[in-house]
């Protein structure tokens, strides 16, 4: 006779989701507007002394968190359920605060537009993060190469515009990776530069396209954005704007693995197919029914197969849906691989999975995925944002409970993200505390 022994559930020590695993999901799920399309875009606002409007923005723990960084430079910050208002006319600093900045890698969006406004700015180098080092290199190449000096002291990098004007001046900058922040800083430190400006080797995610449509809506001039050259011709001003962010698309692509993993049919909406290519290619190799409808898609799911992934800058497959993606494949028919080449730590799910009963095997920054028939309820920890929303996927495909923790991740990425899928048939419990 063997003895089981089952940990009782004892006092709650960290918010977590209870997930009866099991159900059938059914009906539409909203997505929200782009986190990382909406962190750099109220950046923006630093490039403007006139109101800037957002709207479709996420109720988002960043969002806040870039609110409160914009509100100590000064900004007039006003925000709603999904729209935020930002008045810049005014910048009493051109150094976000140290605590302020270390919660919040994204806050180092602002070094750009404060250059390029203020000629002058000093933000605290953002700390690495649990899936890499996430340096900045590129981005102080390039504002170098803009005629900024830039020092990197303590921890704070300190840039200045030396002489009179204080005004960046356009040059040809080729980054030596297409980094995603390094192209949306030169961006907008170029806006208002002296001159032309040639990012070559820039990055293609849609969310640097939402960008250049932005500063080009506040009077900017910038074309290329979605191919790897840009070109921005600096202004002398900009002004404001009433702009609207793009659909998150990892999020959809989130949502459409929560139906592929419970072998449902969901419809998500909206979704912009071309922001989720490589993501529908798979899905459709691993044999779920897709169907667009203009607006959203549904998908249809009833049984799974085996499909490689290797993640790559956009076009490719997005590094942020490899964990949401890998669960799904844990319970797939057959033998998947899926490579991480983009963040060098970004495989710390594979344990928590295993946890529930997956099969994976790990080499380097490859894991080999035996499907298995079902995984188990159990206790486990999301490690990072989409970690953690892959850690709920498996538990919404899982025979039992499964508790996650880690809802501090979970909650900077995904707006009300229990209360969507329970509104789709899930049953998930918050428990605090
Ligand atoms: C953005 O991060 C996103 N964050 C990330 O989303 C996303 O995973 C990433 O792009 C890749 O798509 C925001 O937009 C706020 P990168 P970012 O600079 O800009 C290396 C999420 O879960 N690199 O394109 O920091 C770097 O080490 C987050 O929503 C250099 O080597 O990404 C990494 O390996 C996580 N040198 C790779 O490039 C540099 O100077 C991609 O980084 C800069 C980056």
């Amino acid at each position: 006779m063997t003895l089981t022994v089952v940990p009782t559930p004892t006092s709650i020590v960290a918010p977590q989701l209870e997930i009866t695993g099991g159900r059938r999901l059914s009906g539409e799920v909203r997505v929200s507007g782009a986190k990382n399309s909406a962190l750099v875009l109220m950046a923006a606002c630093l490039l403007s002394r006139d109101t800037l409007r957002l709207t479709n923005v996420p109720p988002l723990t960043d969002i806040a968190g870039m609110g409160e960084i914009l509100t100590a430079l000064g900004v007039r910050v006003r925000r709603g359920q999904d729209w935020v208002e930002l008045d810049a006319s005014h910048l009493s600093q051109s150094t976000p605060p140290y605590e302020l900045v270390n919660s919040l890698r994204a806050s180092f969006f602002c070094i750009g537009p404060l250059l390029a406004r203020l000629g002058m700015a000093k933000v605290p180098l953002p700390g690495g993060c649990k899936i890499g080092s996430r340096p900045v290199i590129e981005h102080v190449k390039g504002l170098k190469t803009l005629g900024a000096q830039v020092s990197i002291e303590h921890g704070v990098v300190s840039a200045a515009v030396p002489g009179r004007s204080q005004r960046l001046t356009g040059g040809r900058i080729h980054l030596e990776c297409p980094s995603v922040g390094a192209t949306e800083t030169l961006m907008m430190a170029a806006a208002l530069a002296d001159g032309e400006t040639v990012i070559e080797n820039a990055a293609l995610e849609p969310e640097v396209v939402d960008l250049a449509g932005l500063l080009n809506a506040m009077g900017g001039r910038v074309l290329g954005a979605g191919t790897p050259t840009i070109v921005i011709d600096g202004v002398e001003r900009m002004h404001g704007a009433d702009y609207a962010v793009i659909p998150d698309r990892i999020e959809a692509g989130t949502f459409l693995l929560a139906a592929a993993i419970t072998r449902s049919a969901l419809r998500v909406t909206p979704v912009i197919p071309e922001h989720l290519g490589a993501v529908l290619t798979k899905l459709v190799d691993a044999g779920c029914e897709l169907i667009p409808d203009g607006e959203g898609m549904t998908l249809r799911a009833s049984h799974i197969q085996a499909v490689d992934l290797r993640t790559q800058p956009f076009p490719g497959f997005p590094t942020d849906l490899q964990a949401p993606f890998m669960s799904v494949l844990a319970t797939a028919q057959g033998t998947s691989m899926v490579v991480e080449n983009i963040f060098e730590n970004r495989l710390q799910h594979v344990a928590e999975l295993q946890r529930m009963g997956a099969d994976i095997r790990m080499q380097g920054n490859t894991a080999l995925v035996e499907g298995v028939a079902r995984l188990s309820g159990a206790p486990v920890q999301g490690t990072d944002l989409r970690a953690s929303a892959a850690m709920v996927l498996a538990g919404l495909a899982a025979d039992g409970i499964t508790t996650v923790q880690g809802l501090e991740f979970l909650d900077r990425g995904y707006a009300d993200f229990e209360g969507k899928l329970n509104a789709v048939g899930a049953s998930i419990r918050r428990l605090e505390p």
